[in-house]
């Protein structure tokens, strides 16, 4: 029998779906680390068990409307302020219990949570900290809408004090790891260490994400602009300059899902520039730097794309508190060179 030479085997659907299966997220983190050191394993088990809290979460969401305690507020206000959605508090949870008993993380910030929690029996082994917004959009739970989870992974400052975690404020560009969840028609996971963002999706046969694109790129120019003209009033003269000019403009379209994670990861994939500006009322905006606009901003640059207060780079802010809001300007850079320039009139 003559042995065909490999180069003309081409491989079989079954050879091609066993290569995709295998590519899972915690050995692609290996991957990204390029050596099975103690701190890529450490990487690799760290985003199995953020992995595991947005399984345990994509499952509850998908059941919210036939389980008990799933669907609208918990009765309490959170410390932004705003009230607690029932999926805000288990989200919240999942991840805590998710990072229990690990070794590998020490602290959990939350947006949940006003201080930090401390995981002493993991605090001898790892000194990282996750900061994570549990459940990004949840005011689109009870709609039956696109919601997310965003995380972000720092290593606190050497020779700072703790006390009042200090040590973990510090500019977004100094992020070890950023990444979301997406819980959408599908469940995916995007994240970069910095080599790249990279995506993946919830394979619920195997209960593992899967790689579905590598090295993903952010258009230099997309169409979408997305922000909630519910405030048009409150902005500034350049974002009001903004709206109008991408009014006029033909091939800009609008799209705003009320979720971050999603709007974001739309821009991400095709392009485009989201934005939540300041207004008169609150100058900072709504959205929280440490864990949500830094890890997007993360991901953005290392897309190729930018993301900007609209006066500074968001990845340069020095952060006064955990819980701090920015406003946010973020995608393509061509969209975002255009708001740019509005706002310099
Ligand atoms: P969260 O649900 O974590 O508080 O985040 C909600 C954020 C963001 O996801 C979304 O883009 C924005 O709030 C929507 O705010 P508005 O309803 O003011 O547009
Ligand atoms: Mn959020
Ligand atoms: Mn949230």
């Amino acid at each position: 029998m003559v042995l065909s030479s490999p180069s003309t085997v081409l491989p079989s659907s079954t050879e091609r779906e066993i290569s995709r299966d295998v590519l899972t997220l915690s050995r692609h983190v290996l991957q990204q680390f390029e050596s099975f050191t103690a701190e890529a394993q450490d990487f690799s088990a760290l985003f199995s068990r953020i992995a595991l809290a947005g399984k345990m979460i994509a499952r509850r969401l998908g059941r919210s409307g036939l389980v008990e305690d799933a669907l609208g507020v918990t009765g309490s206000v959170n410390v932004q302020g705003e009230e607690q959605q029932q999926m805000d508090d288990y989200a919240n949870r999942a991840f805590i219990r998710a990072l229990e008993q690990t070794g590998l993380v020490c602290r959990l910030v939350s947006e949940e949570m006003k201080t930090p929690i401390r995981l002493p029996e993991n605090c001898s082994l790892s000194r990282l900290a996750l900061l994570i917004d549990p459940l990004d959009g949840s005011s689109n739970i009870d709609a039956n809408l696109t919601v997310g989870s965003i995380f972000s992974v720092l290593r606190p400052r050497e020779n700072c004090p703790e006390t009042n975690n200090e040590d973990l404020l510090q500019p977004g560009r100094q992020q070890l790891a950023a990444g979301y969840i997406l819980y959408g028609p599908s469940t995916q996971l995007v994240y970069s260490i910095g080599k790249g963002v990279h995506s993946f999706t919830l394979d619920p046969s195997l209960g593992e994400f899967v790689l579905c694109q590598s090295c993903i790129r952010t258009p230099e120019r997309g169409s979408v602009y997305s922000l909630n003209e519910g405030y048009f009033c409150q902005w500034s003269e350049g974002i009001q300059s903004f709206v109008r000019y991408v009014h006029r403009r033909d091939g800009y379209t609008s799209r705003y899902s009320g979720a971050l994670v999603a709007d974001f990861h739309r821009i991400l994939m095709q392009g485009g520039v989201y934005l939540y500006p300041g207004t008169q009322k609150k100058p900072e905006g709504k959205l929280r730097l440490m864990y949500e606009a830094a890890p997007l901003a993360f991901l953005a640059e290392q897309a190729g794309g930018m993301a900007t207060t609209g006066t500074e780079s968001i990845l340069d802010i020095f952060p006064q508190s955990l819980h701090q809001r920015v406003p946010l300007i973020i995608g393509s850079r061509e969209n975002v060179a255009e708001v740019l320039h509005c706002l310099k009139g």
